[in-house]
């Protein structure tokens, strides 16, 4: 029984990105039916499932002086909400930190301005980044900046936030996996709307492949935290998005330390490579002293995940399909999937809005 008041959404995948337009919508439209179908949820770890995987934390890496940008300030103040004036980020798993990225090229050459400007767009929004000094920058370094305050994030408390939160406001979660949105729509046949949140998964979608999609790979080390705390994240890179960016990533709450990392495109392969861990842990205890050697780190576990990226950036558009179902998509998120997910989440529930002719009030 839909209606405009009362429409039934049906939302594929339970990533950060499915998790978090599901909430979106709820607060948009209380009294619809929303139900997410997907094959994987908070808890497992696989590596068809990206969102386990992440650092993470909010450090921008576009410039495009438009709506990417948007997205990932969107993001920025709704943490900020949570954590400033709700005071509950332990509970969410997200915490304030700084953070040093340090950089082995001129700033104009690292791909960190924005054109139009000639500045870094999100300087007020981390409440200043201060050039670090000679002293401070590792060597053969060309420059830093010291970001005063910005987010990290516990991913696996986070994602069970997002799931807690989606179960106690009456959205449904239903584990499937569908070859095909043929037959997801058949087994869904009052679905008014679907939003796409499937990630890589849809290349195996047998009747929607995007080929501008494909994997970033990424490797990391979690690590105990070691007795004297890390007081910042670290990050060193030739520049902005490099396959050689190091990082070092203190979570909060009992999330240990996260070493990374590399950037590995098209590669789908899961297996650990035992030499790029080794060199990780070397980088990191080189930029980060805190650290100590390499073979005092005490390791938990090693990580393999898969970026959606996607050539043209993230997909967020409205589609009329085939059977007269509109398809919201919002995947292809890259290595930004939390620090822009309630910026892209607000994006596709202003095109919910206009699919369903609701007047929109942004
Ligand atoms: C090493 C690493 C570090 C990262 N660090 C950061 C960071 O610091 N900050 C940051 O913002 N981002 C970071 N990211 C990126 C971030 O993890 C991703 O952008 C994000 O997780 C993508 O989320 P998603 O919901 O789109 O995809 P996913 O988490 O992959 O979810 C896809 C969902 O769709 C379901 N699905 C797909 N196809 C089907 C089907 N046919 N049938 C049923 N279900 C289906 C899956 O089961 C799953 O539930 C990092 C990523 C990696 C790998
Ligand atoms: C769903 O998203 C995938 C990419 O994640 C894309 O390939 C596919 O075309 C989308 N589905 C629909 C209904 O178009
Ligand atoms: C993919 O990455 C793995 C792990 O680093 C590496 O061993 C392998 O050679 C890579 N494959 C390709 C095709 O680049
Ligand atoms: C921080 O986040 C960016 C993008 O969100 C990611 O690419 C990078 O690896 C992360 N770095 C750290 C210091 O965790």
């Amino acid at each position: 029984m839909a209606s405009k008041d009362q429409p039934n959404f049906l939302i594929l995948g339970a990533g950060v990105i499915g998790l978090t337009t599901a909430l979106t919508l709820r607060a948009a439209y209380p009294t619809s039916h929303i139900t997410i179908v997907a094959k994987h949820f908070p808890g497992d770890r696989s590596i068809e499932y990206t969102s386990p995987w992440a650092g993470a934390n909010w450090s921008s890496m576009v410039h495009d002086n438009g709506p990417l940008e948007h997205y990932d300030r969107v993001t920025f103040k709704k943490f900020a909400q949570m954590v400033d004036v709700e005071g509950k980020g332990e509970e969410v798993g997200i915490g304030r930190m700084g953070m040093w990225g340090v950089f082995d090229g001129k700033i104009e050459e690292v791909g960190v301005l924005t054109e139009e400007t000639g500045r870094i767009w999100y300087e007020e929004l981390v409440g200043g980044l201060e050039e670090l000094s000679k002293e401070e920058l590792p060597e053969g370094a060309v420059f830093g900046l010291d970001f005063k305050s910005t987010f990290r994030i516990n991913t696996q408390v986070y994602l069970n936030w997002l799931q807690a939160q989606a179960l106690s406001s009456h959205i449904a979660l239903i584990r499937r996996h569908y070859p095909s949105l043929i037959s997801l729509l058949s087994d869904f046949p009052s679905t008014t709307l679907l939003v796409n949140c499937s990630a890589l998964g849809s290349l195996s979608l047998m009747d929607v492949r995007d080929t501008n999609l494909y994997p970033t790979r990424g490797q990391t080390v979690l690590i105990a935290e070691p007795k004297t705390p890390i007081p910042r994240m670290y990050f060193r890179s030739p520049k902005r998005i490099d396959p050689e960016t190091t990082y070092v990533f203190p979570r909060p709450n009992g999330g240990g330390v996260i070493l990374g990392g590399s950037r590995q495109d098209g590669n789908w392969s899961a297996e650990v490579d035992v030499q790029l861990a080794a060199d990780i842990m070397r980088r990191c205890c080189e930029l980060c002293p805190e650290l100590g050697r390499p073979e005092d780190l005490q390791v938990i576990s090693h990580n393999v995940g898969l970026r959606p990226s996607r050539k043209g950036g993230p997909r967020i558009e409205l589609e009329k399909w085939s059977n007269g179902v509109p398809v919201v998509h919002n995947y292809g998120h890259a290595g930004a999937g939390y620090q822009s997910s309630w910026g892209t989440a607000e994006r596709a529930l202003e095109l919910v809005r206009k699919a369903l002719g609701t007047s929109s009030k942004l």
